[in-house]
């Protein structure tokens, strides 16, 4: 459930302009997505030119990409902690997000959660005054139905995502299902997040709640940074 439209320009202005907050010996959690990829890519021009860094891909996609542009990669065992992440977002209000568009928020939220700066990088198409999209919910296969039940619940009406180019549910990159879950207006994201957080069969929920630092976001000839949280 990708955000259509946006455009690459603003994306790879985004991108590269968070890239450059990467210094060297850092550990750098690699976000998923189009606008994300920018950053990888800037990151492994800057590896080539000497930066010293540590990535940790957030999924397939960016871990392939990260391997093709030549960035050391790390994993969160190896490492003490993630200095930096930096990620893209389907729908962005104020500091708040909801992710998931392309299944990977499951490790893109541990990553950008543990990280000691979150940077978010996005184009003007993904900012709204409230979240509104629905909410990506990864789910144990088993649990698919209760969970569901538990979703309704809550007001919410889930949808199972369905595969493009495959018969059959989107299986995520940990073996899971995705249920997008439409809550109309989202007044309350933290309220809901928790609610969500909460039920059984829940790996994790795609609302990303007061966990950015900023939000660079790419204009038609720059880029406009947005800070929340501590301000960084
Ligand atoms: C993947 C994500 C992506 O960051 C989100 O879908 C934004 O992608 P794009 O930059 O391609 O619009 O949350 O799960």
């Amino acid at each position: 459930m990708k955000t259509e439209g946006g455009s690459e320009a603003a994306k790879r202005r985004a991108g590269e302009r968070a890239a450059e907050a990467v210094e060297d010996g850092m550990v750098v959690g690699l976000g998923t997505g189009s606008t994300a990829a920018y950053a990888i890519e800037a990151i492994g021009r800057a590896v080539e030119d000497g930066l010293a860094v540590r990535g940790i891909p957030t999924s397939y996609q960016s871990r392939q990409l990260a391997i093709e542009v030549g960035i050391p990669l790390t994993t969160l065992e190896e490492v003490d902690g993630v200095d930096l992440a930096i990620d893209g977002a389907d729908q962005v209000a104020e500091g708040d997000l909801i992710k998931g568009g392309g299944a990977a928020h499951t490790r893109e939220k541990v990553v950008d959660a543990t990280a000691d700066r979150f940077l978010v990088v996005a184009d003007p198409s993904k900012l709204v005054e409230t979240l509104e999209r629905p909410v990506p919910v990864e789910v144990l296969p088993a649990a698919r139905p209760v969970v569901a039940d538990r979703v309704r619940e809550l007001g919410g009406e889930p949808e199972l995502r369905a595969a493009e180019r495959k018969d059959g549910p989107v299986v995520t990159d940990n073996g899971n299902l995705v249920l997008d879950c439409a809550f109309g207006e989202l007044d309350e994201p933290g309220e809901l997040a928790t609610s969500l957080s909460a039920i059984p069969g829940v790996l994790e929920h795609g609302l990303f709640v007061g966990l950015a630092d900023a939000v660079y976001v790419g204009t038609a000839d720059g880029v406009e940074r947005r800070t929340y949280r501590a301000g960084k």
